[in-house]
């Protein structure tokens, strides 16, 4: 019998946290903003875009919202986040990615003043997060923690396995499993016998992006499962990395899609940027 890793569950349970961290600093005065950039129209960022600036209405966080055309030039991109890195009543920046071929989003992620980078994606962080002194990490494998953690799942010494190593989930996912004495391994596309090497996994993190990639015979029996991965399949229907009906048999614990690590990813953007409020307040 499998457990389900219920993400909304967890999700809102953080949220309601910094809900009620937000009207304590509220009531003594202190209003928290996020400011949240897109250029361009891509829809999948549009709806990201809006569920970040509700789960903002939803803890009182103050959001603003840039939506900038898509023919914006880099420099505009920049000049706006360092109008924003001065804006002292601003305290969480995001630029929603991809951003237009055109502009370089290495450039645009570090022009974000690392205390502001509630991604958690600027170098600084990520080098922060490397060393194990951070506060600031990405928020979708943040995510994955906070889900471990909820459900009391033992990480270290244990055969942590990744599937994907990008900068926003893959990189620091590792990281983050390792800090915490896992035995990590990242698999990606030049991997060979990827089978054999994510059937020997205790933890199995999925983060691909194709629909049903990790099948069954690539999972250990009673292994734990999180699939990261947002796709549609054939049909249209929103589903992971994960041949969810088939993997399910085989593991102790596996996080759906939907519901699973998707909202943990806003809620873990709502704790960043109360984190990054905390922090200047603090300075
Ligand atoms: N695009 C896909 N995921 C993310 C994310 O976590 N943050 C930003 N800024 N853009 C993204």
């Amino acid at each position: 019998m499998y457990n389900l890793i219920d993400g909304k569950l967890v999700s809102a349970y953080i949220k309601d946290t910094v809900k009620e961290k937000t009207a304590e600093l509220k009531a003594a005065g202190k209003e928290i903003t996020l400011a949240v950039i897109i250029v361009g129209d891509d829809p999948a960022s549009r709806v990201y875009v809006n569920n970040k600036k509700k789960a903002c209405e939803y803890v009182g966080f103050r959001s603003l919202e840039y939506a900038l055309p898509a023919e914006t030039t880099e420099d505009e991109l920049i000049s706006l986040i360092e109008k924003l890195n001065n804006d002292s009543s601003v305290n969480g920046i995001l630029c929603q990615l991809p951003v237009p071929a055109h502009i370089n989003d290495e450039k645009v992620i570090d022009a974000i003043s690392p205390e502001k980078d509630v991604d958690g994606f600027s170098k600084i962080n990520v080098g922060k997060l490397w060393v194990g002194d951070y506060d600031l990490a990405a928020c979708t494998p943040m995510g994955v923690m906070e889900l471990l953690r909820y459900y009391n799942i033992e990480i270290s010494g244990k055969n942590c396995v990744i599937i994907g190593r990008s900068n926003i989930v893959g990189k620091p996912m590792a990281a983050l499993l390792l800090e915490e004495n896992g035995t990590v391994t990242v698999c990606h596309s030049r991997t060979k016998n990827l089978a054999e090497v994510t059937s020997k996994a205790d933890i199995l993190v999925a983060a691909v992006g194709r629909a049903g990639f990790v099948t069954a015979d690539m999972v250990k029996e009673g292994a734990v499962v999180i699939d990261v991965g947002i796709n549609r399949n054939a049909s249209g229907k929103l589903c992971g990395d994960v041949d969810f009906e088939k993997v399910k048999e085989k593991v102790s614990y596996i996080t759906p899609v939907p519901g699973g690590c998707g909202p943990m990813t806003i809620a873990l953007l709502m704790k960043n940027t109360l984190i990054a409020a905390e922090k200047q307040s603090n300075k």
